[in-house]
């Protein structure tokens, strides 16, 4: 008999109505029965965290820093079965789930540190006619309820660059995990009692998105609600939030430029991490690699080898590369997909093909820009190869995209660095390495179809806080 994990409410486990059976999705085996929140437990969620919020709006900010800290260090030293979580649930490798992990409490200190900087600025009052004998200055304060709604690929770090944030800045959370990956934040609950946050301004209530997702949007306790997810579900999240601040994370189909001049033998590792790092289940994933006419048969060649060397295998063996994607419904998408792409004039270079739950590492050259492979998000292990003659036409073909996450660049070049820095239309152009790189304060977010607002500690934070100007007259 596998546990049953009920809603984390107000600081307790409540009784939801009905439970669902999660699976390994590499393995099929069962794992956990997991409490399926409805509306009525979403609103209680609510309800609990703004009652909890009108003392915790209050707590010092060195207070805060602790929890985060005291966060951080409980997840680090449990970081080995935090991976084994993630590589049960999300069948991430081992390797990449030590990775998230490490990163996850990097996450959590970025954020018990930014819950001490949270400044305002002083206004020269006096600069304008009116305004002299005025003391002026801004601060930032905490806005309330902040409905999370994670996706599955990184289940504890995009939790963190919500939940972190969240509580540095003050306010109180409602979090609905992902379907797939519920475990890595139902194990939050007891972490985040165990560091002293007060009962209700953490809560957690798995279950299903089309469900729980109005409850989460329109209630108006509501302040703001952060989503990482697809471009369709983020489309309705912001049509349910209307004026509410909101943060939308939706992923892309980001390039990577290999210009003219540079060495082979620095890109084909990083391309193939890029391309195909948790089975391509990143929204900053390689999805369109675009290499100078110059170096595109030794590319290919190379990055072709070195994909058939790829590991296909359990997520706990430490060899493993390639694992399960994360449901059928994935699978069976990405082989349609393919189908399209090679009926539209694809050519399959390696891969292809499914093994169990597992779609092979697959490269593609000669693709149609109209494929569904080039113009939406694969999300899984599935890249295109194209051949450039100038660094203009490359990035043109870039940016001719609904999404702009990250891209990447590479050019021996400076002037043409700065070229394409100016001219990629992404959130964030990588120089010199792939757009498959993110380092967790710094500011990260999209362009175009890719989102709204800017994750990343302090940038989240500022999207989590209310700013209020005061003035003071100080004489006549
Ligand atoms: C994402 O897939 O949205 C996040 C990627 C990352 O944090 O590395």
């Amino acid at each position: 008999m596998t546990k049953k994990w009920k809603l984390w409410i107000g600081g307790k486990w409540r009784e939801p109505k009905d439970y669902e059976t999660l699976t390994n999705p590499h393995t099929e085996e069962e794992l956990a029965e997991i409490g399926q929140a409805e509306p009525a437990d979403a609103v209680e969620a609510i309800v609990e965290a703004h009652r909890s919020f009108q003392k915790f709006r209050d707590y010092p900010a060195h207070a805060r820093a602790k929890i985060l800290a005291k966060v951080a260090a409980i997840l680090e030293e449990r970081s080995d079965e935090c991976a084994k979580i993630i590589a049960k649930e999300g069948a991430k490798s081992i390797r990449n789930a030590r990775e998230e992990m490490s990163r996850t409490v990097q996450t959590y200190r970025f954020s018990a540190e930014e819950a001490k900087r949270n400044y305002g600025e002083r206004i020269p009052m006096d600069a304008a006619e009116g305004g002299e004998n005025r003391f002026g200055y801004t601060k930032r304060t905490p806005l309330g309820v902040v409905t999370a709604i994670t996706p599955f690929n990184f289940p504890f770090n995009l939790v963190a660059h919500k939940v972190g944030p969240a509580i540095a800045a003050g306010n109180s959370i409602v979090l609905k995990p992902a379907e797939q990956t519920p475990l890595s934040s139902l194990f939050l609950a007891e972490v985040f009692k165990e560091a002293g946050l007060p009962a209700g301004v953490l809560n957690i209530i798995p279950g299903k998105g089309d469900v729980l997702s109005e409850a989460l949007t329109k209630h108006p306790y509501v302040k703001k609600v952060t989503f990482t997810g697809s471009v369709e579900v983020g489309y309705t999240v912001q049509q349910q939030a209307g004026f509410r601040k909101l943060t939308l994370e939706l992923g892309s189909n980001s390039p990577f430029i290999i210009d003219e001049g540079v060495d082979i033998d620095q890109v084909i590792e990083r391309s193939v991490q890029g391309a195909f790092s948790f089975n391509g289940q990143v929204c900053i994933s390689i999805q369109r690699i675009y290499v100078h006419q110059s170096l595109y048969e030794a590319f290919l060649e190379r990055f072709v080898t070195r994909t058939n060397q790829l590991v296909i295998g359990s997520p706990f063996d430490e060899k493993t590369n390639i694992t399960a994607v994360i449901s059928k419904k994935s699978l069976e998408r990405l082989q349609t997909w393919l189908d399209e792409a090679i009926q539209e004039g694809a050519n399959v270079e390696c891969g292809g093909g499914v093994q169990g739950n597992v779609m092979e590492p697959t490269v593609l050259t000669n693709v149609n820009r109209d494929s569904k492979v080039f113009r939406n998000e694969i999300f899984g292990p599935m890249v295109c190869v194209f051949p450039f003659d100038t660094l203009e036409e490359a990035i043109d073909d870039a940016n001719d995209s609904r999404y702009g996450l990250n891209s990447g660049v590479m050019t021996p070049s400076l002037e043409r660095a700065f070229y394409a820095a100016e001219r990629l239309e992404t959130g964030g152009v990588i120089v010199n390495d792939i757009p498959t790189y993110r380092i967790d304060n710094m500011p990260y977010g999209g362009w175009k179809d890719s989102g709204v607002g800017r994750e990343g500690v302090k940038y989240a934070m500022r999207e989590m806080m209310e700013q209020k100007f005061i003035s003071i007259k100080t004489g006549d």
